[in-house]
C-alpha cells in the first residue's frame, strides 16, 4: 500500500460546520484511547531519537487536540531519565482539556517536568513558537501543500520538527476503525467531564451514535490519506535550506505502525 495514491478525503472533525462540543468530544476520546492502550511507549521512540540527535527539550506540541498522547511520552521519558517541558498547542486550543492534562501530569511528575499551554489559536503551518515541534497522529490531515508549508516552516525558524504518524497498511484501515469505535463505545461511562457533557456524551454515543460514527468514518478516512515515506522524503528533498537540517524518515516496529519524519537543524 505505501506505493498507492494517498486518497484524500475530509474527516467529520475537520468541517466547519462540526458543532465545536463535538470536536471536543472526539478528540477528548482520541486522548482516552490513548491512556487506555500503551501507545506512548513506541509513540515515544521518535521524540526520544529526536532529543538524542540534539533538538531541544522544550516540547511545542502542534495540533494538541484535546492533549493526545505527548503527556503520556512525556511520563514515559521522565521513566528514562529524560526530563522536558511541554506546551500543548492547537488551532482551535481546548483549554479544559489542556488545564486538567497540566494538573495530572504535575500531580506526578518532578519540578524538571511541566506541561503548559497556548490558549490562543496556533497555525502549524506558521508556527513562531521556540522548541522542537511535535505532531502526533495529525500531520495527514495537512494536503500536500500545507503539509510543505508546515515542514518549511520548522526549516526557515530552526527549530526541530518531529512528525509521527501511521504508515501506510491495510491493515489499518481495515482494522483500527472497528478498534477505535468498539473503544468509544466501551469508554464512554468511564470519561471524566462536568456533567451536562458526561450525559451529552452518554446521549451521543448509545441513543444517537454520532461519536461512534464519526471515530469509525474519520479512522477510515485518516488511515486512507496516511503519508508514505517515500512522499515524506520528496516534501524533504524539496525544502528551501534541507540541506542545513538532519533528516531521519522511519517506522517503529509494534502494533501502531508509528511512522516518523526527524529534523533537527544541524
Ligand atoms: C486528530 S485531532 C487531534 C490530534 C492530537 N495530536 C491527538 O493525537 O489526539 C487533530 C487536531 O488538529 C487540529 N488542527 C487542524 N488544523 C490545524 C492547523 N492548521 N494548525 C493547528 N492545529 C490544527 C484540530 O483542531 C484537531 O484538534
Amino acid at each position: 500500500m505505501e506505493s498507492l495514491p494517498r486518497i484524500d478525503f475530509v474527516e467529520l472533525h475537520d468541517l466547519d460546520r462540526t458543532p465545536p462540543v463535538l470536536r471536543t468530544l472526539h478528540t477528548e476520546s482520541i486522548a482516552f484511547i490513548y491512556r487506555l492502550t500503551d501507545a506512548a511507549r513506541e509513540y515515544s521512540v521518535p521524540l526520544s531519537l529526536a532529543l538524542r540527535l540534539g533538538a531541544s527539550h522544550r516540547i511545542v506540541d502542534l495540533c494538541a487536540g484535546s492533549g493526545g498522547p505527548v503527556p503520556l511520552i512525556q511520563r514515559r521519558l521522565h521513566r528514562e531519565g529524560v526530563h522536558t517541558q511541554v506546551t500543548l498547542t492547537d488551532l482551535v486550543p481546548n483549554v479544559r482539556a489542556f488545564q486538567r492534562v497540566q494538573a495530572a501530569n504535575a500531580r506526578v511528575l518532578p519540578d524538571c517536568c511541566s506541561v503548559d499551554y497556548e490558549s490562543s489559536s496556533v497555525d502549524a503551518t506558521d508556527c513562531a513558537l521556540e522548541g522542537t515541534r511535535t505532531i502526533y497522529g495529525a500531520f495527514h490531515h495537512f494536503p500536500p501543500a500545507l503539509a510543505v508549508r508546515m515542514l518549511q516552516n520548522a526549516v526557515d525558524t530552526r527549530q526541530p520538527m518531529v512528525v509521527v504518524d501511521t504508515k501506510r497498511s491495510f491493515v489499518y484501515p481495515l482494522l483500527f476503525p472497528f478498534l477505535t469505535t468498539l473503544m468509544v463505545l466501551i469508554s464512554a461511562p468511564f470519561q471524566r467531564n462536568p456533567l451536562p457533557r458526561y450525559l451529552l456524551r452518554l446521549v451521543l454515543t448509545y441513543l444517537v451514535p454520532v461519536l461512534p460514527f464519526m471515530m469509525f468514518f474519520d479512522s477510515v478516512v485518516s488511515f486512507l490519506r496516511m503519508y508514505g515515506r517515500a512522499e515524506l522524503q520528496r516534501m524533504v528533498d524539496g525544502l528551501s535550506g534541507t540541506e542545513t537540517f538532519t533528516w531521519k524518515i522511519g517506522v517503529v516496529p509494534g502494533f501502531t505502525g508509528a511512522q516518523y519524519l526527524i529534523g533537527v537543524p544541524r
